[in-house]
């Protein structure tokens, strides 16, 4: 057996530790602001199901071999493929998946952040009792004044880049772990008052019905990406935050359990939203289809006519903002922990200059909803024509990066790695669930991200031979 590495940085305390800490990382606002207006711009149940399937069969499988990856490394994304490509004798370009990571880990943090200062805003307004009798209109009113002022939003980003940098420096035991422990089932329990809301609403179950009767008719084959990259942002999966955590988890720990916990409960999280949202949606005449502001026009009016409204609003975006944290912190993990082993720097250097390059980017963000708000760089391709700086970030981050990251990774892990060291690392034995996950990612993964992306730059239909829309 090969000499175990240690990482510099330190160890979670236990596997309850490393569990919150990737929850934390994977619950977030992917789950809650962003899975409920891609489904509903993807027409619902059919994009749901496909979502649901990619988790299963990419989600869970990448996840488990990105710990792996990370535990046997023991150090930053960019160190550990340096170092496992050396072990395996492989080329040492591998290390350019930890440098991709880090790239997509900035880019996406860049908007992550901008979205989070709107959560941090809603706090505010929520506690001031601004919600409390609101209609539809006048709740759609208070979001398109807050996005539209570009002063707002950077202080608001502002704000959230530095709370970031704040726990970043403090490091894995004292910063990051302490942060998930009772935040996440306190979200739980605000999401649940939230389904109880919508369960008395009246349009339960026309919500329900959105979200779980697939339609194959209404989605697109770039709505299977989308579908597919979601699954990959909603676990972190694909940029080495999952990697660099990995990292930190103690030797004995089962991978396989873990990673499955990870998933259900990331995957809860999200469908106890989408059923929040989506009755709120019907019942109040809403377009499911209305994009980034969705949560945010309309949760708003379910807390502005429940009894004790402010305090809940007020709660839910406390949550929201922690679960944004919680995430964010794993966002640059991976650029501060190279910085630290690379560049010698202390943590608290490293993280300023990560959170202050990001911070940066964020204007471009900042700005898509205001003074670039007609800015469509992409105006010449189709699909593209409408999108945004913002909306480009986040189609080239969550639905290319990731998923190369991932098919990167799975590649790695399967034909590089040698056998014997998954087997030791993944700790699981030789049977039938270790070979199920040779089998998955040797095969099922590639093929999957192969066949989605050929799909999409139509150089083969398969959309049409599945009866896809359009
Ligand atoms: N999983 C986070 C969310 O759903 C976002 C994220 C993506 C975090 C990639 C880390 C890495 O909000």
């Amino acid at each position: 057996m090969a000499e175990k590495r240690k990482s510099i940085h330190g160890i979670w305390s236990g596997r309850l530790a490393f569990i919150l800490a990737a929850t934390g990382s994977a619950v977030g606002l992917g789950n809650i602001w962003k899975f409920p207006y891609i489904a509903g711009e993807n027409g619902g149940g059919a994009f749901v199901l496909v979502y649901l399937l990619c988790i299963a069969v990419i989600g869970i499988p990448i996840m488990m071999a990105e710990v792996m990856l990370g535990r046997r490394g023991r150090r930053s994304p960019v160190n550990t493929m340096h170092a496992l490509a050396a072990e395996a004798g492989a080329s040492r370009h591998w290390h350019w998946l930890g440098w991709a990571g880090m790239l997509a880990g900035f880019l996406i943090l860049s908007y992550y952040s901008v979205i989070a200062g709107w959560a941090l805003a809603y706090i505010f307004r929520s506690a001031g009792g601004v919600f409390t009798g609101a209609t539809a209109e006048g709740v759609s009113a208070i979001f398109d004044r807050l996005v539209g002022d570009p002063e707002r939003l950077i202080s608001w980003h502002t704000l959230f880049m530095v709370m970031t940098m704040l726990v970043v420096a403090r490091g894995v035991r004292s910063g990051l772990e302490q942060a998930v422990r009772y935040l996440v089932p306190a979200l739980f329990v605000l999401l649940l008052i939230l389904d109880g809301y919508a369960l008395a609403s009246g349009a339960f179950n026309q919500g329900l019905a959105f979200l779980f009767t697939p339609d194959f008719s209404k989605i697109s084959a770039n709505g299977v990406l989308i579908a597919m990259g979601h699954a990959f942002f909603t676990l972190s999966l694909g940029m080495g935050a999952i990697m660099v955590y990995g990292s930190y988890l103690p030797d004995r720990t089962s991978i396989a359990r873990t990673s499955v916990t990870i998933a259900l409960l990331d995957t809860l999280v999200a469908l106890l939203a989408g059923m929040a949202i989506f009755p709120i949606v019907f019942v109040n005449g809403l377009d499911p289809g209305e994009g980034a502001g969705l949560i945010f026009k309309t949760l708003p009016i379910a807390f502005g006519h429940m009894p004790g409204g402010a305090l809940f609003g007020t709660l839910f975006f406390v949550l929201l903002v922690f679960a944004a944290w919680t995430s964010s912190i794993s966002l640059i993990e991976p650029a501060v922990a190279w910085l630290v082993e690379n560049r010698g720097m202390t943590r608290v250097q490293a993280s300023v200059l990560a959170g202050v390059i990001t911070w940066l980017v964020g204007m471009l963000t900042v700005f898509s909803f205001n003074s670039w708000a007609d800015f469509h760089p992409l105006f010449f391709v189709p699909h593209f024509e409408q999108a945004t700086v913002f909306d480009l970030l986040d189609y080239l981050t969550a639905n290319v990066m990731l998923p190369l990251g991932g098919l990167a990774i799975a590649l790695f892990s399967v034909w590089i790695m040698q056998r014997n060291d998954s087997v030791e690392e993944l700790d699981m034995g030789d049977g039938a669930a270790y070979r199920l996950w040779h089998f998955l990612v040797r095969y099922v993964t590639p093929v999957a991200v192969i066949i989605v992306f050929l799909n999409v730059t139509r150089l083969v239909d398969f959309g049409s031979l599945l009866g896809l829309a359009e």
